[in-house]
């Protein structure tokens, strides 16, 4: 059992590409999060879309302080450029409900920021040592400002996803599936495999370290559960049905009134669903999207089967059979390619399930990485050893019973900011998120050799 022995890319690299990679990455987000809020206009930057979500402008200006307070201040050794502003870009001092009522910078004034502290920080990092601190080692300090950019990111497009209006986001299709019959499951072997990542150099605290994990045999579904299968648990009474549900899920069905996933909605003609402003017909053959863990866990229920803990999910992306190792992703320990997964908001929608056959793991389980995020049984706590950095904010404060993980990243994630051990957590009530679900089950008598 092993982590896989070379730590990723980045730790062969000079130190004079290991510079020109963090100015790109930082360049790509940046290049994201102006293409999202210049798609509209000042008013709609200013507005509060849905009280789930910060204003554009809020985010903007989020990505900014973040960037200055870690590279700029901790990393730099500079002076502060708006110490006065520290508080109200702080996520835990302001719930996003009130986030509209605060005294923000304007979209103009936001932009400015964001271009001064980007000239400041890239100084920065011509002249910074990347050793002799762990902040710095491999540049982790420029990999979780890349990364928390590219979160910010994914969390605009889900408000670009609930803002009203017409559509302004446009991006080509994403590839169709192979045609050809593929099993719909898959038998994972039990044994012990390597979890999490004590080599990843931009690897969060909440991946670390790695450890050794024993996971019975199981069943995994190939793909995420599609539209169309969902759709026949909605319309066999799915949501009438209390059995199906968990007290809490059900509680939480009742209480809110919940029909149906996100975004759809029932025509005389049958179930129609809104993405980013456009009105269109459910896609049957694409994973379902913008469902909340409950309504997972309930389809799982009804199909005869479970969801899968969190370690069964990882050992189905990266463990493999053959060589008994854990590999960075399900196809290898490549960065992920065009080829390999419906990353980086290169297409505005999941790919129907079966696609991306070069993604896929070693047993022929596709689309772990990229197309949706997928509800796992898990609750968000620490590995064993887990020690919080560089601050218990990041992660350690969410550890516990409320939060669910979830694994693998959407086609709103960009390949910087997903891994085969990175872990996502929220409410099991939240679907604004790209979230949806495939299923898992215990191997039947005679199924396990
Ligand atoms: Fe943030």
């Amino acid at each position: 059992m092993s982590e896989t022995p070379e730590s990723g890319p980045l730790l062969e690299l000079s130190s004079q590409d290991l510079r020109a990679h963090v100015a790109g990455a930082l360049t790509r987000a940046r290049a994201r999060s102006v293409a999202l809020t210049d798609a509209v206009d000042d008013e709609d930057l200013i507005r509060q879309h849905s009280k789930l979500m910060s204003p554009l402008v809020w985010d903007l200006a989020h990505i900014g302080s973040q960037e200055e307070q870690w590279l700029v201040r901790d990393v730099g050794g500079r002076e502060p450029l708006r110490p006065d502003i520290d508080d109200l870009y702080d996520a835990f001092q302001h719930p996003r409900a009130d986030r509209p009522a605060l005294p923000l910078l304007g979209p103009a004034e936001a932009r400015a920021y964001l271009r001064e502290v980007r000239e400041k920080a890239l100084d920065v990092l011509e002249k910074a040592p990347m050793s002799g601190r762990r902040l710095t080692e491999s540049a982790f300090a420029f990999g979780m400002i890349t990364q928390h950019e590219q979160q910010h990111d994914e969390t605009m497009l889900a408000t670009h996803q609930l803002r009203q209006g017409e559509p302004v986001l446009h991006a080509p299709e994403p590839p169709r599936a192979p045609s050809g019959r593929r099993p719909a499951e898959v038998l994972v072997p039990g044994g012990r495999f390597t979890m999490g990542t004590s080599a990843e150099p931009w690897a969060l605290d909440n991946e670390r370290p790695a450890h050794e994990v024993d996971v019975p045999a199981f069943v995994l579904d190939t793909t995420p559960v599609t539209c169309g299968a969902y759709l026949e648990f909605l319309d066999g009474g799915g949501y009438a049905e209390q059995r199906f549900w968990s007290a809490a899920g059900w509680a939480y069905r009742q209480g809110h009134d919940i029909t149906a996933p996100r975004f759809w909605h029932r025509e005389p003609d049958g179930w129609w669903r809104t993405r980013f402003g456009v009105r269109e017909p459910i896609p049957l053959r694409e994973p379902v999207v913008h469902v909340s863990y409950y309504e997972a866990e309930a389809y799982a229920n009804w199909a005869g089967k479970r969801l899968p803990t969190e370690a069964e999910w990882e050992k189905a992306a990266r463990f493999d059979p053959v060589s008994g190792r854990s590999r960075r992703f399900p196809w290898g320990d490549e960065e992920p390619a065009e080829a390999h997964a419906n990353l980086g908001q290169r297409h505005l929608r999941p790919a129907e399930a079966g696609a991306y056959p070069a993604g896929q793991s070693p047993l022929g389980v596709r689309q772990l990485i990229g197309d949706v995020w997928e509800w796992t049984s898990t609750d968000f706590h620490g590995y064993p050893g887990f020690a919080a950095f560089p601050y218990r904010e990041y992660s350690e404060v969410f550890f516990g019973p409320e939060y669910k993980v979830l694994r693998g990243g959407s086609f709103g994630t960009d390949a910087a900011a997903v891994r085969g051990t990175f872990r996502n957590w929220d409410y099991p009530i939240r679907r604004q998120i790209f979230a949806g679900f495939r299923c898992a089950r215990d191997p039947r008598p005679g199924e396990v050799a």
